[in-house]
């Protein structure tokens, strides 16, 4: 059977790296958008099925972490981050076919003081972390065979929607010529390309489980805008500012440890400042 590689939320910032890296491969993708499948569809595993993949990689979810806390959109959340990654994982287990879920370090509580392993205690602070776990749990109890592979403040080229942290950095340090930002939260940086990349090696290890797909190295909030804004070229430094009281919690520390994915694949993720110089130096204008 000839290979034939789904990616689902492709229309998302990752799923567009993963679209690319594929292409780059020549390996035969099919790129799913939500206008072309939607993962709350009572009928989203009749849809893959009849795709006939060898491979299914989803990287879409509800990303809007504050918009999650809303009542008003809660239902919503867990469809799209839990329940429909069940049914994908439903499916994938009938046809018997690799299935790769994206989640993410939202799923720690954040009061570790080193990188977070695979197996370290979850706790999510707030519902889209809360929805992630879940979602997580619900594909590995249909499917054990899944790879959950999590990932850390990912920034990317991002066809639509709103701007990632690096790119909301660097449009503040054009307009205005000047910067404060909060220091914390301490994550793993990671870019787009190098998280695809990692997700395709991983599938091809037919790694199962959960695995930490993020850049290596850990920066605050603070320091990656100083270095993506040094990287852009701008000859200010970035400065402090104190944190405004906001009631949506995130975890103060979420680096994640990358050793599962070294031993999985025999390959290191490149450190955060390698990947972010790629990126912003790719940038035009
Ligand atoms: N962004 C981060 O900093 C970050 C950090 C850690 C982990 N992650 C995880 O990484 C993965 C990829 O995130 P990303 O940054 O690429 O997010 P993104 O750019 O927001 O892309 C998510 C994609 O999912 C699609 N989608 C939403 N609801 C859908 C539905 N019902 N059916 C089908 N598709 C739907 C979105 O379409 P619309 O845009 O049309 O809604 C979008 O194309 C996600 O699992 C996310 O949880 C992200």
């Amino acid at each position: 059977m000839s290979e034939r590689i789904l990616i689902v939320g492709a229309t998302g910032q990752l799923g567009l790296a993963l679209r690319r890296q594929l292409d780059l491969d020549q390996r035969s993708a099919v790129a799913l958008g939500p206008h072309d499948l939607d993962l709350t569809a009572f009928d989203v595993g009749d849809r893959i099925a009849g795709l006939e993949p060898t491979a299914v990689i989803n990287a879409a979810a509800w990303t809007d972490v504050r918009a999650a806390e809303q009542a008003t959109n809660r239902q919503l959340v867990w469809e799209v981050n839990c329940h429909g990654p069940r049914r994908l994982a439903e499916c994938c287990a009938e046809l018997g076919v690799p299935l790769v879920h994206v989640s993410t370090d939202y799923v720690f509580d954040g009061q570790a003081d080193q990188p977070y392993k695979e197996d370290a205690p979850t706790g999510p602070l707030q519902a889209y972390g809360m929805s992630k776990l879940d979602g997580e749990r619900e594909v590995l109890r249909v499917y054990p065979e899944s790879l959950i592979a999590r990932t850390s403040t990912v920034y990317g080229d991002r066809p639509e929607g709103p701007p990632h942290y690096v790119d909301a950095i660097l449009a503040q340090a054009r307009e205005h010529g000047a910067l404060e930002v909060v220091r914390p939260p301490v994550s793993s940086p990671s870019y787009t390309v190098d998280i695809a990349a990692g997700l395709i090696h991983l599938l091809d290890a037919q790694a199962r489980g959960v695995v930490h797909v993020v850049n290596d190295g850990a920066a605050s909030r603070l320091e990656l805008a100083a270095e993506a804004v040094r990287l852009a070229g701008f000859d200010f430094e970035v400065g402090e500012r104190a944190a405004p009281p906001d009631d949506l919690e995130r975890p103060d520390y979420s680096v994640l440890d990358t050793s599962r994915y070294r031993e999985l694949t025999g390959r290191s993720m490149r450190p955060w400042q390698d990947a972010l110089r790629d990126y912003v130096c790719g940038l035009d204008g």
